[in-house]
């Protein structure tokens, strides 16, 4: 990103756009007109203040097509290297791009290459459009922000198993409606949100192996008459293989759709993790504390420390998932081909982007330096209500049909609490008769915990057996 990490969104840079410097009277297409755009019809046309964050990968995509063109026999040596040269400097590129002059990226390289070089710079868009060039840019672009994505949530899952271990033997009370349901421990919602974003970590992957496919070549909806080499193109940019058909390479944007959807699971996945984290961490609860460098203070109380970077992280989740309606409703009801509204299609892929690789650095932070405080979790245990289930599943161990286990536990509950008695006051002789003659030993967190060691379950064992499972799918540092 570094000198083009603007935001996104806005629709022009205000004030750097006047309505009548950068018209198209000079335009790279302006042969077949008598007269340039109207200054408000060109200000509309312009993406230049979005889409330069697209210089790096439309220089490199300029790279393959000269070497195309050179090895196609329309550019000689001489030629070939001149271009070549100019176009690998990129530092030399990155602020000439003017967006008072040019309407975007494409147009301002090729503009500035033929100022340096003259009829060479003019030979440069031989065999290709901006239409396929475009979607080169962009896959390239979302393929490597897509890369360092998946590294950062790679960091984030390590973070959170490492976690998960730390509190496989702390116990807590789990919920459901936000109301006590069963003993869990920290360790085992930790590695809950692990597994979870393990599958986001494999469709990050998936969706690159679909999206690296070069439309180098494609031209404007017909690929051309030169005799370029696609496949050599596609090589030559790391892609894995050159586009099946042209007008689908021009046409389609489901490889930003579907980034943007997986953008928006993770968001989603993210969320959740920080509104868990955000009330574990609510004074009421007080399960763990955050730790400073991850919270906010109050302009005006002075007792506040808020867990921004947590609320941030949920608040986040709704652009991605936004940014998946904007392009499905911008593509659906286009016919194939190229049309201006696909020029719509980039800032809500930067946006996704740009949020992922915000988002995932600041909460793996707040994971790792989270405080867990586990007395106090230990101390929310004396909720007799988490070991219900238990009671009525030793009932079902003791012979009993579970729904008549679960109605006789429920009346044994409010039995108690009609006589403001609670199960720990329950006799030896009261248990035998409810028929779990070691109740009373069941009311223990600690019990209750190592009792539910199936696959997948909470107890300590099972928990450190699904950090091992996660771990292992894990790529290697
Ligand atoms: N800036 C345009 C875009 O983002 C480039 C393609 C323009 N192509 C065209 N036929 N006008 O889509």
């Amino acid at each position: 990103m570094g000198a083009f990490d603007e935001g996104v969104g806005s629709q022009t840079e205000a004030g750097t756009v006047s309505s009548g410097e950068g018209s198209d009277e000079d335009a790279l297409w302006s042969g077949r007109f008598s007269k340039p755009a109207a200054p408000e019809a060109h200000r509309m046309g312009v993406s230049l203040h979005f889409d330069r964050r697209l210089v790096l990968q439309d220089l490199r995509a300029s790279v393959a097509h000269v070497e195309a063109l050179r090895d196609a026999g329309l550019l000689s040596e001489t030629e070939a290297s001149g271009l070549l040269d100019e176009l690998r400097d990129e530092p030399s590129w990155l602020d000439v791009i003017d967006v008072a002059r040019d309407e975007d990226v494409h147009m301002a390289i090729e503009r500035e290459l033929t100022e340096r070089l003259g009829e060479a710079g003019a030979k440069l868009h031989a065999g290709r459009s901006r239409n396929d060039l475009v979607v080169t840019d962009y896959r390239l672009w979302l393929l490597e922000e897509g890369a360092q994505a998946k590294d950062k949530l790679v960091a984030l899952v390590r973070g959170l198993t490492q976690r998960a271990l730390e509190g496989a033997e702390h116990v807590m009370p789990g919920f459901t409606h936000n109301r006590p349901a069963q003993v869990v421990t920290a360790g085992y919602v930790l590695v809950a949100h692990a597994v979870a974003l393990m599958r986001d970590i494999e469709r990050l992957d998936q969706w690159a192996t679909r999206t690296s496919v070069s439309p180098l070549g494609a031209g404007a909806i017909a690929t051309s008459t030169l005799g370029l080499d696609a496949a050599a193109t596609a090589e030559r940019l790391g892609f894995a293989k050159p586009f099946d058909n042209a007008l689908d390479a021009v046409s389609d944007r489901d490889f930003a759709i579907e980034f943007c959807s997986v953008a928006a699971i993770l968001g989603m996945h993210l969320s959740r993790l920080a509104a868990d984290l955000a009330r574990w961490s609510e004074p009421a609860f007080g399960f763990v504390e955050i730790d400073e460098a991850f919270s906010t203070g109050s302009s005006m109380m002075p007792q506040k420390r808020n867990p921004d970077v947590l609320e941030l992280t949920r608040g986040k989740a709704a652009r991605s998932a936004g940014d998946v309606v904007t392009l499905l409703t911008l593509t659906s009801a286009l016919p194939s081909g190229y049309h201006r509204d696909l020029q719509e299609d980039k800032e809500p892929g930067f946006d996704a982007a740009e949020t992922m690789n915000l988002v995932l650095p600041a909460l793996t932070g707040c994971v790792a330096t989270l405080r867990f405080v586990p007395e106090v979790m230990r101390a929310a245990m004396a909720d007799e209500d988490l070991y219900a289930t238990d009671l009525a599943e030793s009932l079902v161990v003791a012979g009993a049909p579970f729904r008549e286990a679960h109605r006789r536990t429920g009346e044994l509950l409010k039995d108690l609490s009609g006589r403001g008695r609670a199960l720990r006051d329950l006799s030896d002789e009261e248990w035998e008769a409810f028929g779990v003659p070691d109740g009373a030993a069941l009311l223990d967190p600690d019990v209750s915990i190592r009792a539910r060691s199936m696959a997948g379950g909470p107890s300590p064992e099972s928990v450190r057996t699904q950090v091992a499972a996660v771990e292992a799918r894990l790529p290697a540092t």
